[in-house]
């Protein structure tokens, strides 16, 4: 007998064996993709930090989903910038708030459009904290009422998911409860049920306007040193009713994604952040890296890792390339 006997090299010689055993598939159905919503009208401002992203008024948004639609983009995250933050994050839950007057103008525009909706406080308050502060901390319970206050707003505006980001303890039993109590038992709550106190938001934060005006998060977001904290925050979610468990960052915890698929059975997101992809929108600019490879390589490492979902600023680049590739 020939050596070696067992011949991997056999099953990747040609494109069509590597993709029949081929074990994950990226496809635009399971991405969704982030936009930022501010107030006025025909505004369109680039975030210098992420290039490609923009704030955007809502008739400016409008034209963006129903191109992304086209394209094949099927899921959006909207981050609302209101015009007037205060102490209480008070916009955040007004019927005719940012965010919530996108909601409607795009659910009438392309309903087909799945809207989710960022539910946190620190794009609303002037101190830039994702919630209540009292003695200069988030107050835990305190914040919750608001929460809840958001997240009804954002169902009864028509959205279609919320998405709480906070990290506030109890949040997903406070909007379960708020939205099951008004009529809307049926809208999922993806919770950021694993947010780590990540440097990797910093470009975000410019996006949305929302850095903390004193201090750090690290009183409320999670230690990026702590593995099994996860499961705890995760199995909290489970039994406060989530239906869909995110992590984020993505990529430097990759490891995370993989443990909460293999512990849990609802379906993972994560959440490949603002630092992650201007690190690579960066290298590329620069012909460091080849832009299109690394970005599906990277999606299908969060994919391969155990994300179900993935909330990426790439998802318009990729639907555009993926149906390109299939019309070739
Ligand atoms: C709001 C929120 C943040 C992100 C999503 N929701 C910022 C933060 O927690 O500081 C980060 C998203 C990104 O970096 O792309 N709390």
């Amino acid at each position: 007998m020939m050596f070696p006997e067992y011949r991997p090299r056999r099953l990747r010689r040609t494109e069509s064996l590597r993709a029949l055993v081929r074990e994950n598939i990226l496809t635009p159905e399971h991405l969704i993709y982030p936009l930022f919503v501010v107030e006025g009208t025909g505004i369109q401002k680039d975030i210098e930090a992420m290039p490609g992203c923009a704030q955007m008024s809502v008739d400016k948004i409008v034209d963006e989903v129903k191109m992304l639609s086209d394209t094949g983009v099927s899921a959006i995250i909207l981050f609302g910038i209101p015009e007037h933050k205060d102490e209480r994050g008070s916009e955040a839950w007004s019927a005719k708030g940012v965010v919530q007057k996108a909601i409607a103008a795009i659910k009438k525009a392309v309903p087909s459009m799945l809207v989710v909706t960022d539910v946190c406080m620190c794009e609303y308050t002037s101190h830039g904290h994702c919630g209540i502060l009292h003695k200069g901390d988030v107050d835990n319970d305190a914040t919750l009422e608001s929460l809840a206050k958001i997240a009804l707003s954002h169902a009864r505006a028509g959205a279609d998911m919320v998405a709480p980001s906070d990290m506030m303890d109890g949040r997903v039993a406070a909007i379960r409860e708020a939205l099951d109590e008004n009529d809307f038992s049926n809208t999922p709550i993806m919770s950021y049920a694993v947010k780590y106190a990540s440097s990797f938001y910093g470009p975000f934060r410019e996006a949305a306007e929302c850095a903390p005006q004193f201090g750090d998060r690290r009183a409320y977001q999670m230690d990026p040193a702590n593995q099994r904290e996860a499961l705890r925050e995760a199995a909290l979610d489970v039994e406060e009713g989530a239906d869909i468990l995110m992590v984020k960052p993505a990529m430097p915890y990759l490891d995370i994604i993989c443990l909460l698929k293999q512990e849990f059975t609802l379906p993972i997101a994560a959440y490949q952040v603002s630092g992650e992809y201007s690190l690579i929108k960066a290298a590329a600019a620069r012909g460091w890296i080849d832009e299109r490879r690394v970005v599906e390589e990277s999606l299908l490492s969060i994919k391969r890792a155990g994300a179900d979902i993935i909330i990426t600023y790439f998802a318009k680049d990729f639907a555009k390339n993926y149906y390109g590739n299939r019309t070739a």
